[in-house]
């Protein structure tokens, strides 16, 4: 049996979160410079968005640009702001044949305009696909996100137009960029690093999380399966106990 047919296809995850990590030591492993590693991380994007169309996966949230990545030397920045408008000039006809629906999150104003309007149209191409709706957060961080929220939030109480007893989980939520999707059940993170930095830090409340070593450029569809496989043999009791879980099954 291959690594695809282990999978429960009655317990496929709709949401997906991945940290994408370990782009840079994969291209010093290889004596290249780091930006070769983000080129051949592009490769483990279209597998993964591949192998998420194929098992079922209705939402893929991928953390392309923080917030924080702003702060890497200016050549690394500029690299990657190419690499996304190449990126997403060249997969979205195959995104949009493939049924995938493209959208952001993130401050994508502070993007340079060139990049901004790739996306702009990329997503306007593939607005009415509905196989998969591939997220991609951009210059986002979720402590920026949360923030933005309670600002918006505030101006409405002072207004006039929000009650502050009104104020409750559902309201935030939908102030928030993720407004229109699920929350993700599984969030990967690859590169052995286990750490959070600033992803879907509300959304992420009861995700399972799923740590594996390898660098995101040798991140391939099968490590894929092995998460969703990984995933689907936890035991989700959202503050529950076991019996509680095992009865109302
Ligand atoms: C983390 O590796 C990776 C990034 C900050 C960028 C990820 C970008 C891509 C894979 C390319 C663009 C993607 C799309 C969707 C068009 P790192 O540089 O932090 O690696 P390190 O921890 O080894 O230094």
């Amino acid at each position: 049996m291959n690594t695809a047919e282990k999978i429960n296809k009655l317990n496929i995850p709709k949401h997906i979160a991945i940290i994408m990590d370990g782009n840079g030591r994969w291209a010093k492993q290889q004596g290249e410079d780091r930006i070769f590693g983000h080129h051949e991380g592009v490769n483990s994007v279209r597998e993964i968005v591949e192998a998420a169309v194929e098992v079922g996966v209705k939402y893929l949230t991928i953390y392309a640009f923080s917030t924080e990545n702003w702060n890497r030397p200016k050549e690394e920045v500029d690299a990657l702001m190419e690499l996304l408008v190449a990126t997403i000039s060249i997969e979205a006809p195959q995104l949009n044949k493939n049924g995938v629906k493209l959208e952001a999150i993130g401050n994508l104003k502070s993007l340079p305009p060139a990049c901004y309007e790739e996306l702009q149209e990329a997503m306007k191409l593939t607005e009415k696909n509905t196989k998969l709706t591939l997220v991609l957060a951009l210059s986002y961080s979720a402590k920026w996100e949360i923030t933005t929220a309670m600002k918006e939030i505030a101006e409405k109480v002072e207004k006039g137009t929000l009650a502050a007893k009104d104020i409750s989980e559902d309201l935030i939520a939908s102030h928030l960029c993720t407004k229109n999707y699920p929350d993700p059940e599984l969030m990967i993170r690859t590169s052995g690093e286990h750490r959070i930095s600033n992803f879907l830090l509300w959304q992420l409340a009861y995700a399972e999380f799923y740590f594996t070593d390898k660098l995101w450029p040798d991140f391939r569809k099968n490590d894929f399966y092995e998460a969703i496989i990984g995933y689907q043999n936890r035991e989700r009791r959202f503050g529950k106990t076991s019996e509680q879980i095992a009865k109302q099954s």
